[in-house]
């Protein structure tokens, strides 16, 4: 069955993809992908070429809705609660503990999961937290988890979990926090709304802006999907966005070394962490 999107227009669709979210489409990976998705969103809005589909992606679009579909459609969300465990470890047994002695005791802790996905990022890093106990008695600390996918965020508010996203958390942890369901878990009643989840663009300055200062950025396994100009343009805005002496954090197979050489890199146990 040939797809309305060819072969040649898959490149100006992943050129305009790439400019407008940094993620970087591979025919040999993402055409079939990205070609089903454009025939079923052009049969739902019921135009019949590709031609009439990206022109309405590109100037019939002024509320962002085609664009957001789009974005739901080509975005990679695989996440589970504990992965990288140590990251959260190395959080709350030595960032957190560091970060409360140096800031104002008035001050508000802030950490962003940018990427969050459905959340699981953000919770382990709550799950951490109160189970640590610590800190949170003596600091208010607030957690913001962003992601571009709709899909995803609407998900992560609803904080309901299946066998296999809730797998590598200590059983202790799961049955005191999480109610099971025939479904699956869904995270308690005591930690709903501890994570404010907003949909953003990590490429959109505005939209990064209003999210304000952070003391820690978690960032995993978004950068792999970007080349080497948007990890740098990301990285950057992420260094605007922390407070002096705040932290970053990233996936096992993401350098920053390899990136930008604003951040002060630094080993705390098996995790490697970089301060502003
Ligand atoms: C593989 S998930 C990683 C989730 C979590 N950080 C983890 O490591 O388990 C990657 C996420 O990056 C999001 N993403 C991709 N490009 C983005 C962008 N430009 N701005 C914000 N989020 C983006 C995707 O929607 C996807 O949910």
């Amino acid at each position: 069955m040939a797809y309305l999107l060819s072969k040649e227009n898959f490149l100006k669709m992943s050129e305009f993809v790439y400019r407008k979210s940094g993620i970087y489409l591979e025919e040999e990976k993402h055409y079939e992908k990205l070609a089903k998705y454009i025939d079923s969103r052009a049969s739902t809005l019921e135009l019949d070429s590709f031609r009439k589909y990206f022109f309405k992606l590109r100037f019939e679009d002024k509320d962002g809705e085609e664009f957001q579909a789009l974005m739901n459609g080509v975005t990679v969300n695989e996440t589970y609660f504990y992965r990288e465990k140590d990251q959260f470890e190395a959080l709350v047994n030595k960032i957190l503990p560091e970060l409360h002695k140096t800031l104002p005791a008035s001050k508000t802790l802030r950490i962003l999961s940018s990427p969050c996905s459905t959340g699981e990022e953000p919770y382990s890093m709550v799950l951490h937290i109160v189970e640590e106990g610590k800190v949170i008695e003596e600091r208010d600390i607030e957690i913001v988890g962003i992601d571009i996918d709709s899909t995803v965020i609407e998900k992560a508010k609803k904080a309901k979990y299946t066998e296999r996203s809730v797998h590598a958390i200590p059983k202790g942890i799961l049955s005191k926090w999480f109610n099971k369901k025939s479904l699956g878990y869904e995270l308690g009643e005591d930690l709903q709304g501890s994570v404010d989840f907003q949909v953003a663009n990590v490429f959109d300055k505005v939209q990064m802006r209003n999210l304000g200062k952070f003391d820690v950025i978690f960032s995993r396994n978004m950068l792999i999907y970007f080349d080497d100009a948007s990890r740098k343009e990301v990285a950057m805005t992420f260094y605007d966005m922390l407070n002096p002496g705040g932290y970053v954090l990233l996936g096992h197979a993401e350098y920053m070394s390899r990136i930008v050489s604003v951040f002060t890199a630094k080993k705390i146990d098996n995790t490697l962490v970089y301060q502003k």
